[in-house]
């Protein structure tokens, strides 16, 4: 599946997904292009890097939140990207770019859904307080942080914890489940029913065999 992956940051979900495809291990999603919107971000160094094409479109270059939607969707297509994957994204699509794509753009936010949606999530659950944290992949709908949930994963806050010791412990289970679920969105195996998100399991396995077996 043509896989674009859309940034604006320093990309470090991106290179786990990179990383994850030189292993042989993100197939069917194949990482066709990455896009930003931030000039010289590191997302765009790591694709150059790793020999993804790469775009540059400035939302500052246009109108409206649709016209750069729309020259979003025309970059895409002409990769023939199937599926869309942001990882550090800053910009909230509008229906000019979901209607595009329908249950084919897939998000990554650092903390635990529906808690904390927005920017500095992390931050938020850090300052109020929370004893788990964690980090949620979802499907992208119009709202901020609010699509159906395809994968969670949780990590305690320890009593001696900073902003940023919490925030690289939910980093590196951000760098194991994204890859995980952008392979099995690839595979087809993911179906929405409303709000609740199934993932189908191959014949002869439980749900929670399979969850152990693919970090999930
Ligand atoms: C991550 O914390 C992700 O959850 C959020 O933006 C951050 C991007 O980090 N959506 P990086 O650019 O992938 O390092």
């Amino acid at each position: 599946m043509r896989t674009a992956v859309l940034a604006s940051g320093g990309g470090s979900n991106l290179q786990a997904l990179i990383d994850t495809q030189a292993r042989g291990a993100l197939a069917p999603a194949k990482l066709v292009v990455v896009g930003a919107n931030i000039v010289g971000c590191g997302a765009l160094a790591r694709a150059e890097h790793a020999g993804i094409p790469t775009f540059l479109l400035k939302h500052k270059d246009y109108p409206s939140r649709e016209a750069f939607d729309q020259a979003m969707v025309e970059t895409l297509r002409s990769h023939q990207v199937e599926l869309v994957v942001l990882a550090g994204f800053m910009r909230i699509l509008t229906p000019t770019f979901l209607s595009a794509f329908p249950h084919r753009v897939v998000n990554i936010h650092p903390a635990l859904l529906p808690s904390f949606p927005g920017v500095h999530g992390q931050k938020q659950a850090f300052d109020y307080g929370v004893k788990v944290a964690g980090c949620t992949v979802h499907f992208v709908d119009s709202g901020t942080d609010t699509g159906p949930i395809i994968a969670q994963a949780v990590v305690p806050v320890l009593d001696d914890d900073t902003e940023d010791t919490l925030q690289q412990r939910i980093l590196t289970e951000e760098h194991r489940i994204f890859p995980a679920v952008v392979k099995t969105v690839a595979e087809g195996r993911v179906r929405v029913e409303g709000r609740r998100v199934r993932i189908e399991t191959p014949k002869g396995l439980t749900e929670a065999r399979l969850r152990s077996i693919e970090g999930v």
